[in-house]
């Protein structure tokens, strides 16, 4: 398995001829991408780093057709003319992206089949359901997808922009307010480990190209996500003074030798996804009530929606996935908040992944398990079929 993320550098190359001019503008800008976590980690001048994805969906098709060459290439080094290939989607993949990955992946590429199946279906079949809610907390956004013997109930799902990026930009403000400066690895030659109430003690390096704001600000946020993964613990219950205070210290270590203990913001961050009381806006207000729905309501909105005997198969099998879950005592609070709203008849049982790679990978490992199996082999849409339905192959075959 490779992971690979989804941000990658891009550059646009000057092209010039022998004599040195610059060729004319009806020569398309030639651009340089640099994928995959080493390449993209390399300071270098006028190097954006962006995302081909937004909301989950594919936004930047170049960028995306890059990062196949990548895929089949660098690291599978396979012929896709010889494999099919499964591909996992959100819930609310747009009708005209579908579409335009079937063709990429039958036309482009010449995968023999294809198939496309939705990320919220294969982390429940990794966990060996084919029926139940699962809410997937990642970077943009949590969700809760209602599943019925392995199809999305689409009228119901529920999706909010609340997630491992929210953490992020309360950690910043956390920083910012302790006056604590976020210097990325990239940028440090040496450093002595420094402790609370002292100046940082660090040298910057010497040849470092001027590197754009979006490589500044993609190396901060990792220095923040790696904060909140080491730093970060729910309450089991809404945030209680005594509980917060007796909270051990945890200290962090940040890439410039500068550490410090870190207190109450260990829970105080990431009740923000429980309650929205904890929310703050970029100038450390607390963000003003809005439409915003927090992880519990999200799950019980969908479930809300459901017929009554569903409903009922909802709250029993509910399945927690994406990688903000893995924040500490996630599961155990959405169970506690999500058992005052369940109705007293239904018995609510909260599952989850078991391992960290099971969490943030469990489409993945679905889809290898489904891909595997022999009756699949119905599924998938052969390039016959895609010659006779053409593109609308996507919503006709991949429910
Ligand atoms: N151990 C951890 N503790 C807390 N958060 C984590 C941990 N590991 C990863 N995360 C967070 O999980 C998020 C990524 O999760 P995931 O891979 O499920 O999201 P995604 O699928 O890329 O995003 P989305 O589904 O929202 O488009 C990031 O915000 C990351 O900081
Ligand atoms: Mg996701």
């Amino acid at each position: 398995m490779f992971d690979i993320p989804s941000h990658v550098g891009v550059r646009e190359v000057i092209q010039s001829t022998a004599d040195n001019t610059v060729l004319s503008d009806n020569n398309k800008a030639r651009k340089e991408y640099f994928i995959d976590t080493n390449k993209l980690g390399v300071p270098r001048p006028d190097t954006d780093v962006v995302s081909f994805l937004k909301d989950g969906m594919i936004e930047d098709w170049e960028i995306f057709e890059e990062m196949v060459d990548y895929v089949t290439n660098k690291c599978l080094m396979c012929d896709p003319k010889e494999h099919p290939l499964l591909f996992s989607e959100p819930p609310w993949n747009s009708r005209e992206k579908r579409e335009k990955l079937m063709e990429i992946a039958f036309e482009k590429y010449e995968f023999p089949a294809v198939y496309l199946m939705k990320n919220a279906v294969l982390s429940l079949f990794a966990s060996g359901r084919s029926s139940g809610l699962v809410i997937d907390c990642g970077a943009t956004h949590t969700s809760a997808v209602p599943i019925h013997d392995g199809y999305v109930i689409s009228n119901n799902v529920v999706t909010q922009q609340i997630g491992g990026n929210t953490i992020v930009d309360q950690c910043r403000l956390c920083m910012d307010k302790q006056e604590i400066e976020l210097v990325p690895g990239y940028k440090i030659a040496s450093k002595q480990e420094v402790t609370e109430n002292k100046k940082p003690v660090w040298k910057l390096k010497s040849n470092l190209p001027t590197v754009t704001k979006s490589f500044d600000d993609y190396f901060v946020r990792k220095i923040l996500e790696d904060f909140a993964h080491s730093t970060l613990q729910l309450c089991d219950t809404p945030i209680d003074v005594d509980f917060v205070d007796k909270l051990p210290a945890a200290s962090y270590g940040f890439p410039c030798g500068f550490r410090k203990d870190f207190l109450s913001e260990r829970a105080k961050i990431p009740e923000s996804l429980f309650d929205l009381k904890y929310l703050h806006t970029a100038d450390n207000k607390p963000a003003p009530s809005s439409t915003l729905m927090n992880v519990s309501d999200i799950a019980a909105a969908a479930c809300g929606m459901c017929e009554n005997d569903i409903r009922t198969q909802m709250y029993s099998n509910v399945f927690v996935s994406g990688g903000t879950s893995l924040i500490m005592g996630f599961p155990e609070r959405l169970n506690h908040d999500l058992a005052l709203r369940c109705p007293p008849v239904i018995k609510l049982r909260v599952a989850w992944a078991q391992t960290m790679a099971e969490c943030r990978f469990g489409a993945w490992i679905g889809g290898s398990i489904v891909a595997c199996q022999p009756v699949f082999y119905q599924y998938w849409v052969s390039k016959a079929e895609y010659k006779e339905l053409g593109r609308s192959a996507a919503e006709k075959r991949c429910t």
